[in-house]
């Protein structure tokens, strides 16, 4: 059975770039009911109960379209998205370091950092309706629909990802998406998507 993650960090923490409120949703809430949903879904099938989630939805994504697999993508996936993007957040950020592996690769495909996160926040703007934002581990800025992973589509897993569904930054920024992208970088744990980068070299 899958279990919901504890966060290393409180739920007011991120703020102000993220509010408790949303936190404390987004995790006690959201996030819970797409372990619990996932956890419905694969009841009768133990088989399935115990194997990593990235392998779970490996498995069950190259198999044909059943009830089974709807399932398993929209809350498998909302479980491994979220599992992650706790895990590249901190509070007050951390720091991208300028002599290492990752700064010196982004630099040479973007230009620059700043040219970099342009880009990201572009792309997540772009994004119609609900969906993730992907740095991947080629460097690549990628976007999903819905709850999915680039795992699914037989990808690598990413490096760093931001949740542009709505009920990630709607209490505090309303409809201006733009705003959120924007300070979200405040909270990005470099240091997290730096061992994620070097973990995939
Ligand atoms: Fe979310």
């Amino acid at each position: 059975m899958y279990t919901l993650p504890e966060l290393v960090y409180g739920y007011a923490d991120l703020e102000p770039v993220i509010s408790r409120e949303i936190m404390e949703l987004h995790h006690s809430k959201h996030h819970a009911t797409y372990v619990q949903k996932l956890n419905e879904a694969i009841a009768d099938q133990p088989e399935l109960q115990n194997m990593s989630i990235q392998n779970l939805l490996k498995t069950l994504m190259a198999g044909d379209d059943s009830a089974l697999q709807r399932a398993v993508r929209n809350n498998g996936g909302g479980h491994l998205n979220h599992s992650f993007f706790w895990q590249v957040m901190t509070p007050g950020g951390s720091t991208l370091h300028t002599e290492g592996d990752l700064y010196g690769a982004l630099v040479a495909r973007y230009g620059s950092i700043d040219a970099f996160q342009q880009e990201f926040t572009a792309a997540a703007l772009g994004l119609f309706g609900s969906g993730w934002v992907w740095l991947m581990p080629d460097l690549r800025i990628v976007t999903t629909p819905n709850q999915d992973n680039p795992i699914m589509n037989g990808q690598p897993m990413p490096i760093l990802g931001l949740d542009v569904w709505e009920h990630a930054y709607y209490l505090d920024y309303k409809n201006v998406r733009a705003d959120y992208c924007k300070n979200w970088w405040k909270v990005v744990h470099w240091q997290q998507v730096e061992l994620n980068y070097k973990s995939t070299q």
